[in-house]
């Protein structure tokens, strides 16, 4: 008998919890759990790595910290609530430098955590995939190879997978004062909106 959704996410949670494959990050817990969210959900967003005041404190993704905030605006915006979402990381752990200050993930990281990003899209196999940032954007090129660059396909609904792939920019502080405005955002999660509604963008 094959085995349900979620006997198959547990696994693959508890898997990645175990997991101390990249030296920098192993003294860190993996983010996915139920807190990441629905296992039946209208869309799966993909975000870089946990933040050190948000998810990694929280355990949940975009939860605790201002990406977290502004993130809720986008969600609200369009009327999405949190139960109806799941969020993971290309990156599960959360990337620190000597400092304790948020860092990017390395792209070893990103190599590393490819699996786990792979299988939680199989096991959740959500008609929408919407990337928060040119991270979340490549990594999706080891799982199935796409030529997408944030800048120009911003907020357009593509097929990739089988599924409908919508690069959004993330919606942290850094990135809404300097390379896409919030209300910038609000107008690309209305693809988002109509994508949910009609399944086109
Ligand atoms: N930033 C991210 O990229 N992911 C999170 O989960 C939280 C903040």
């Amino acid at each position: 008998m094959s085995s349900t959704k979620q006997e198959q996410f547990s696994k693959l949670a508890e898997t990645a919890s175990a997991c101390v494959v990249c030296p920098e990050l192993a003294d860190k817990t993996a983010v996915l759990s139920k807190l990441n969210g629905n296992l039946d959900p209208r869309v799966l967003f993909i975000a870089e790595a946990p933040g050190r005041q948000g998810a990694d404190r929280t355990r949940k993704p975009f939860w605790g910290d201002k990406s977290g905030d502004n993130f809720q605006i986008l969600l609200d915006s369009i009327g999405l609530a949190r139960e109806e979402i799941f969020i993971t990381n290309a990156v599960l752990c959360s990337p620190r430098k000597a400092s304790g200050a948020n860092r990017k993930p390395k792209k070893s990281e990103i190599n590393n955590c490819t699996e786990f990003l792979k299988n939680t899209i199989e096991v959740i196999n959500p008609a929408i995939v919407a990337t928060l940032g040119i991270v979340a954007l490549e990594a999706l090129k080891a799982i199935e190879y796409h030529e997408l660059k944030l800048k120009v396909d911003v907020a357009k609904l593509v097929d990739w997978k089988g599924k409908k792939l919508l690069p959004l920019y993330h919606p942290s502080p850094q990135v809404i004062a300097s390379h896409r405005k919030i209300s910038e955002q609000i107008e690309d999660y209305r693809v988002l909106e109509k994508a949910i509604k009609y399944g086109k963008g």
